[in-house]
């Protein structure tokens, strides 16, 4: 594995090994994607071995622009809003694939629809400008652990099994796209992510619905009740951390606690800051070799609805 510069020499290699099958970890604006041209289907197979990954969960394709959108699939009106609306950025629609549309069948692990996203990062356009074909990613850890948000994480995660990773800085957002279903007339969230649910109701005018089901049922394949784990237990909702625990603290009032190690998301009580430190944060508390990461509650208005079911699933028993 490299670690290149995201710069013109960088992305031109980063082009280059996409088209020839290869495997390139890159930053986006909500966390490190391992991309893999989505065209071929032997350099997408190699995603799903890389991570480790079933491969019953479908990847997210990510595309330039809108136009591209419409080659591969079908774009109904309520999702040419979404997209005017969110695009670039970090919202993914998934959509009826189109016949004939080139992209590998793994992609969407069979399904008749695909995951489409145009994402924002200044990096993940140029990739995909070098390379000129679609790219297939999913986030660049190993399957079931924490999504990575800075190029040393997927170097650490992943390591050999990556031809280059381009190294972009941290990523802004630190949480994964929000996910709708636009294959209908509705909308129906799928993950909640970046984008805050409420937002996507403004621009709609119409409520998102939510799968029935019970909960930790997944409504995306991908959607497992254990996910993004540590290797650390994770305590939800702790009002009084237990002595050797570490705390993962959010807001100015922070109990008093036995003198493990603490990091706080966001002294200030601010969501955006707590969603950008959560995952690297996660992955340092796990580095101190503590047996319990304790949670303090976060708020679940905006994005805190994407946080809470991340560290839902963190906190899930793991099989
Ligand atoms: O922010 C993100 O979305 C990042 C960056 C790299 O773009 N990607 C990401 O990919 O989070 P991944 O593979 O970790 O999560 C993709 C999710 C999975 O839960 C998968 O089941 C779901 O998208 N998905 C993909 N295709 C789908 C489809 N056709 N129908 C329903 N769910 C789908
Ligand atoms: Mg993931």
């Amino acid at each position: 594995m490299i670690i290149e510069k995201a710069d013109r020499h960088g992305l031109a290699r980063a082009g280059q090994v996409l088209r020839e099958g290869g495997l390139v970890a890159f930053p986006t604006e909500t966390v490190y994607g391992l991309g893999a041209d989505a065209t071929q289907g032997e350099a997408v197979a190699s995603i799903f071995a890389a991570k480790g990954r079933p491969r019953f969960n479908p990847l997210i394709v990510h595309v330039p622009d809108v136009s591209s959108v419409e080659r591969y699939a079908v774009m109904t009106p309520l999702a040419k809003k979404l997209a005017q609306a969110f695009w670039p950025g970090p919202l993914t629609l998934v959509l009826k694939r189109r016949e004939g549309s080139g992209l590998s069948d793994l992609v969407s692990a069979g399904l008749d629809t695909v995951a489409i996203r145009v994402p924002g990062h200044p990096v993940a356009a140029a990739l995909l400008a070098a390379a000129a074909v679609p790219i297939a990613a999913p986030s660049a850890n190993r399957s079931g652990r924490v999504s990575p948000t800075r190029a040393e994480h997927v170097a650490a995660d992943l390591g050999g099994a990556v031809d280059l990773v381009l190294d972009g800085g941290a990523c802004t957002v630190g949480l994964e796209s929000t996910i709708l279903d636009c294959t209908g007339e509705t909308v129906r969230l799928l993950r909640p992510g970046a984008v805050a649910s409420e937002h996507i109701e403004e621009v709609t005018g119409r409520q998102v619905e939510r799968s029935a089901g019970p909960a930790g049922a997944p409504t995306s394949p991908g959607q497992l009740a254990s996910h993004y784990a540590p290797s650390a237990e994770v305590r939800l909702n702790v009002e009084k951390p237990l002595p050797g625990e570490a705390l993962l603290a959010f807001g100015p009032d922070v109990p008093p606690h036995g003198g493990g190690p603490t990091i706080n998301l966001s002294p200030e009580g601010d969501l955006h800051e707590a969603a950008a430190k959560l995952f690297a944060s996660l992955r340092e508390l796990d580095g101190a070799g503590v047996t319990t990461i304790a949670v303090m509650p976060i708020p679940n208005a905006g994005l805190g609805e994407a946080i809470n079911d991340r560290l839902q699933r963190a906190a899930a028993p793991r099989s």
